[in-house]
């Protein structure tokens, strides 16, 4: 953990800059819209590895409120930079310091692949939610496409890449059967998954606004071919 801490911390005051480009934007706008969809409209939110907030800020623009965590400093101090309204802390996602049933929804947006024990978490995120609460998760999903990616960022460390999220951090990809299963036995109820994205941020133009174009396609007929997943799962009432 501490290795995904210090190459976030690293990375943070460049952080923000991937998501600046046009198909940057794009993307990260495009998982937060799957998300946000499933997500309770101006409420109280813990955004866990928030990163830069850029999922809060998006949470908030809706009217919402957020409260950020990150297990690394550097992001979070990033995070409080640019939006310094809205709270956030230094922590593990796996052990969260919130008394039970504190908030509305929980989020976790390209960070739950890095979970040594993502059973946990899922317990920690049910045990604060109020009754009726929502978490929603984004994740790369496991398929043939993302299989190699472990392997290209172990050799991405060897040769020193320096690019954001190359190393060798252990990361770990699941399926919708597998994310489903697992929301189900922390607790949660009306589980929902489905695959999202086709188009990645680092694909050059045109490739990007072609894939941009099909996107709706492939998430509609094509699914075992968009490689995200957003999961969503409810606590139950009373
Ligand atoms: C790819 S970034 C995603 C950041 C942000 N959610 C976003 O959408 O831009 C992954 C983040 O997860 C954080 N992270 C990884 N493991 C964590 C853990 N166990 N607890 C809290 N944060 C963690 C990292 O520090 C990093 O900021």
């Amino acid at each position: 953990m501490r290795k995904i801490a210090d190459h976030y911390d690293r990375v943070a005051p460049v952080y923000d800059l991937r998501y600046d480009t046009s198909s940057g934007k794009v993307y990260h706008g495009h998982i937060s819209r799957h998300l946000l969809d499933w997500l309770p409209r101006g409420k109280l939110l813990l955004d866990l590895g928030c990163g830069t907030g850029l999922f809060m800020r998006r949470y908030g623009e809706l009217g919402g409120t957020a409260i950020g965590l990150d297990i690394s400093r550097g992001m979070v101090e990033a995070a409080r930079g640019q939006a310094g309204w809205f709270e956030y802390l230094v922590g593990n996602a796996e052990v969260l310091p919130f008394r039970d049933g504190s908030f509305d929804a929980v989020s976790c947006v390209l960070a739950f692949s890095y979970l040594e024990n993502p059973d946990r978490m899922l317990r920690e995120a049910y045990r604060v939610l109020k009754p009726g609460g929502y978490l929603a998760v984004s994740t790369l999903s496991r398929s043939v496409i993302t299989s190699l990616v472990p392997t290209i960022y172990r050799i991405g460390e060897k040769m020193e890449v320096g690019r954001i999220g190359v190393g060798d951090f252990g990361e770990r990809y699941y399926t919708e059967e597998e994310m489903a299963r697992i929301f189900t036995l922390a607790g949660f109820v009306d589980v929902r998954a489905k695959r999202c994205s086709f188009a990645h941020h680092s694909l050059k133009e045109p490739i990007f606004d072609i894939a941009r174009k099909v996107e709706p396609f492939i998430e509609k007929k094509m699914p075992r071919l968009a490689y995200n997943l957003v999961v969503c799962g409810r606590v139950p009432e009373g």
